[in-house]
């Protein structure tokens, strides 16, 4: 089935079960500073989902228009856009589960004729801490559903979704999770700010059976696995739950459906190709590129930032160095760049841009308002207008930057983000055309360096966390001035080090159990099973003061969970995570010390941090052991 044709369905569908159709809101958020794109289709419905009425009434469906710059990196593959339509509909307190689940599923098999032995669904494990319980009303609903097919779904639990790709499938068809079935838009319970609203979800996988599991992902495939094998093709949010100020969740005043399912991933799974390039909304796109390149990512790439550029610049966002224009500036240099080496394979012997490459991206353009025409208004001559006197601009300063490039024998964030400055080569271009020069450099340490030139500096995050206790994943940080936050800062890291020499000194069986820091002391409980000796406490101390002496750089950089776990960093195991988690290296290009999966803050040396001290090491439960440790200035 065609895009077109799945989206005229999905809103009838709805409508004929008592929903309004909604027009698709801007990409740019009206009246929300705390977000610069709209990711979601519910991001514009924040305040009926929190009980205001909607003029519309209760049931709502629509097509929403959605743009999630933090898919950048992913972009180049066979299923990752920045640029995405999600099918949505809503219950504003009206229908619940019991209405949802079956109606979702009635809808991919008995409208897009999915067959169901491709379908794969998981629900939300529980949260005792939280007090949110396993969702076995939704398991019911599902084994119900697929019995009624002739199929018997059974439940597996995949004990912690560290250890889904050791298990396997276990020939289940409803799978728990906790994390990765909890939806807010700040992610994870622990990650969301107080009156966020939030809670569990279901969401449905289709199985591209001739896509085989690569085992680069894990040993198993399971249905959050990232492969490719398994497409998440739609999430039932049960939006019940709010954030209080004190880090514990209360029912919100109504419960609430937030459907959101991605067209496009949709439409691949009814062509049962795992391409989703290949629909009726990329093809054409990708078509009409020169033949002569054969490099698809470069192609997945040009189109996919054509497309969002093109919406982006129909919802008004002008190329500029801030905010919102400065990703439309990065997607429109990075797609001339790749446009130019797709006509020329490399920078070799040229310094300017192709006017070649610049007429691709128009054919791109042009395709794209032929293949939206009559869905959403989009207006060519403006897109070539912008698009054109970007390209122009980018070309006057592209030649010196290149050639600086040339020059230059590595590039850190530093260098990086001069080149940009000066040239506007931006972070995508200088790692697409840099090759190992810019081996090392991080979006996150280049992002950091753009940060503080933007003066978004701490004392925006002092702001942000000032006077409330922030509760990180890893355990709690309690600070409550700004004098406070620095010293509390400094312990952060400091436990993140201590963490590192207990590795160091007692083997790889220690495991963290839970941290608690205070503008006096940090106190961390690990998993270890006899009391330490002093000669083992002093080599601790000793390794945490030698990386502080060594005043190595402290960064983080964010990737997809899975990746964040299997590159070998700490974390704690009983952590809620979101899917895009920040891991942090304390470490220079000689040695990394230590590496965990943490939210921050930190301190960007560990110089700052001061002599370390180690006050008290015992017993804190069966098998668990605490150290009490300070700074001494
Ligand atoms: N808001 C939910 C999501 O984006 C439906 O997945």
């Amino acid at each position: 089935m065609e895009s077109s044709e799945i989206r005229k369905r999905f809103l009838k569908f709805f409508e004929e079960r008592g929903h309004t159709l909604i027009p698709s809101a801007s990409l740019v958020p009206e009246g929300d500073v705390t977000t610069l794109f709209t990711g979601s289709g519910m991001q514009p419905l924040i305040k009926y989902l929190l009980g205001e009425k909607h003029p519309k009434g209760v049931r709502l469906v629509n097509s929403q228009k959605s743009f999630r710059a933090e898919d950048i990196d992913e972009v180049g593959d066979n299923r990752h856009t920045t640029f995405f339509e999600m099918l949505g509909n809503w219950s504003l307190g009206d229908y619940f589960k019991q209405e949802q689940l079956p109606w979702f599923f009635e809808f991919l098999t008995e409208e897009i004729g999915l067959d169901p032995n491709k379908l794969y669904v998981t629900v939300f494990a529980g949260d005792p801490e939280n007090n949110v319980p396993r969702d076995m009303e939704s398991v019911e609903i599902w084994k119900r559903l697929f019995k009624e097919k002739g199929i018997e779904a059974k439940d597996v639990e995949l004990i912690t979704e560290k250890n889904a790709s050791e298990l396997g499938m276990q020939g289940g068809r409803i799978f728990y999770y906790s994390t990765k079935n909890w939806w807010s838009r700040a992610g994870a319970p622990a990650q969301m700010p107080p009156h966020e609203p939030g809670g569990p979800d279901s969401e449905v996988f289709f199985e591209f059976t001739d896509a085989r599991h690569d085992e680069k992902f894990g040993k198993y495939c399971h249905p959050n696995c990232d492969c490719g094998h398994f497409m998440e093709i739609g999430n039932s949010v049960f939006m019940e739950y709010i954030k209080k100020e004190d880090g514990t969740f209360e029912n919100l005043a109504q419960q609430n459906v937030d459907f959101g399912g991605g067209l496009e991933r949709i439409t691949a799974a009814s062509r049962n190709d795992p391409d989703m390039f290949n629909i009726d909304l990329l093809k054409p796109l990708i078509s009409v590129l020169p033949t002569a390149d054969t490099d698809q990512r470069r192609k997945c790439i040009i189109v996919d930032h054509a497309r969002a550029s093109f919406f982006l610049i129909s919802d008004g966002v002008r190329p500029s160095n801030k905010h919102q224009g400065y990703i439309l500036r990065r997607l429109l240099r990075r797609m001339i760049v790749q446009a130019h080496l797709g006509s020329f394979g490399s920078f070799a012997g040229t310094d300017t841009l192709s006017t070649g490459a610049a007429e691709d991206i128009k054919a791109v353009f042009r395709k794209i308002s032929e293949v939206y025409q009559g869905i959403y208004p989009l207006n060519l001559n403006l897109a070539n207008e912008v698009f054109t006197d970007e390209f122009n601009r980018f070309n006057r300063v592209f030649r010196d930057g290149l050639r600086e490039i040339k020059r230059l024998e590595k590039i850190d964030a530093v260098t990086a983000f001069k080149l940009y400055e000066s040239f506007g080569i931006t972070y995508e271009i200088i790692k697409d055309v840099a090759g190992a020069k810019a081996e090392t450099l991080t979006r996150n340490a280049f992002d950091k360096e753009f940060e503080k030139h933007q003066e978004i500096s701490r004392a925006g995050i002092e702001k942000k966390f000032g006077g409330h206790g922030l509760v990180l994943d890893t355990g709690e940080l309690k600070a409550g001035s700004k004098e406070e936050l620095k010293i509390v800062t400094r312990l952060h890291t400091a436990t993140h080090l201590l963490n590192a020499a207990l590795h160091k000194v007692l083997g790889d069986s220690v495991e963290q159990r839970g941290s608690d820091i205070t503008a006096e002391r940090t106190r961390f409980d690990f998993l270890f099973p006899r009391k330490l000796t002093a000669d083992e406490i002093r080599k601790i101390e000793d390794w945490v003061n030698y990386a502080i002496d060594k005043n190595f750089p402290v960064a983080f950089e964010e990737m997809p969970l899975d990746e964040a776990k299997r590159s070998g960093a700490l974390f704690f195991y009983k952590g809620h995570y979101p899917e895009r988690v920040k891991v942090y290296t304390v470490g220079n290009a000689d040695e990394v010390f230590s590496r965990e999966l943490c939210g921050g803050p930190h301190v960007a040396h560990t110089g700052e941090i001061g002599p370390f001290k180690i006050e008290k090491e015992e017993s804190s439960s069966a098998g668990v052991r605490r150290i009490r440790a300070a700074l001494s200035s």
